[in-house]
């Protein structure tokens, strides 16, 4: 039996929690479709509600959250709602970052990062270093982001390192992908409906639990969010094995 830690009021057990769920946060634009307001409308909605998620972790005790912000794919998208998004990004860091930061909040960036505005860049830097020492919670945010990306990139870097071969094992692969150091998602959250993982975390999440759930993004709320640790905590996780007894 796992241990009990607490968990806001009530304690629950230490191996039902996730120590890292990934979510992948869509719906905001039809969030804002259902409201007829503008797609962008659904992001600024969307971005608020991150805020909310984070205390949420932060209260649970989630060691990790990875947000799923902006894909590889998604620079597809028409150029206003691409410049939309990224000035909402900077408008986020400008003014959370402190706050995150006097609530131990450590902010990680995965994705790439070289083709993203230099000012962007700067400020994703910034907000990285400053809060690097802080333990309380992890949020890692997925921005340019794309699974196949990460692993090709991976894949470039072991070659150049001139690494043999043989020494290339699940260990050492992952000691190159950008979520090195974090331990893999237990649950992937996926709001808004969708039964796919739109290349989030395709080789971290191969034995993560999936939940989806109808609601958009930006109504994701604490709650949501516990309905999503409860049918995670009755999930009996096998990796391959047969169930254990008892
Ligand atoms: C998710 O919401 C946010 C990003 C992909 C940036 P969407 O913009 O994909 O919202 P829908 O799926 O169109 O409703
Ligand atoms: C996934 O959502 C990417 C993010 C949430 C940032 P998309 O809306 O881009 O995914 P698809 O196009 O429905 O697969
Ligand atoms: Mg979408």
């Amino acid at each position: 039996m796992g241990r009990a830690r607490k968990n806001g009021s009530s304690s629950v057990e230490l191996d039902k929690v996730p120590r890292h769920i990934g979510i992948i946060m869509d719906g905001n634009g039809r969030w804002a479709q259902k409201r007829g307001l503008p797609r962008l409308a659904g992001h600024r909605a969307g971005a608020e509600n991150i805020r909310r998620i984070v205390k949420a972790c932060v209260e649970l005790s989630i060691e990790v959250l990875t947000v799923f912000a902006f894909s590889t794919e998604n620079w597809e998208r028409p150029q206003s709602e691409v410049r939309g998004l990224m000035l909402l990004v900077n408008h986020v860091i400008d003014n959370e970052t402190e706050e995150l930061h006097r609530n131990g909040v450590c902010v990680r960036h995965i994705g790439d990062l070289s083709h993203l505005d230099e000012g962007l860049q700067r400020k994703i830097r910034w907000a990285t270093e400053l809060t690097s020492d802080n333990k309380r919670l992890i949020i890692n945010v997925a921005l340019n982001y794309g699974g196949r990306a990460e692993i090709v990139s991976a894949v470039r870097q072991i070659m150049r390192n001139g690494i043999p071969p043989e020494q290339v094992d699940e260990t050492l692969f992952g000691s190159y992908l950008q979520s090195a150091g974090l331990p893999d998602p237990d649950l992937v959250i996926r709001t808004a409906g969708e039964m796919r993982l739109s290349n989030f975390l395709i080789w971290q999440a191969a034995y993560a639990e999936y939940y989806s759930t109808s609601t958009y993004w930006p109504d994701f709320d604490e709650e949501e969010l516990r309905s999503a640790l409860a049918a995670y905590a009755k999930r009996q996780r096998r990796f391959g094995r047969l169930p254990s007894k008892g």
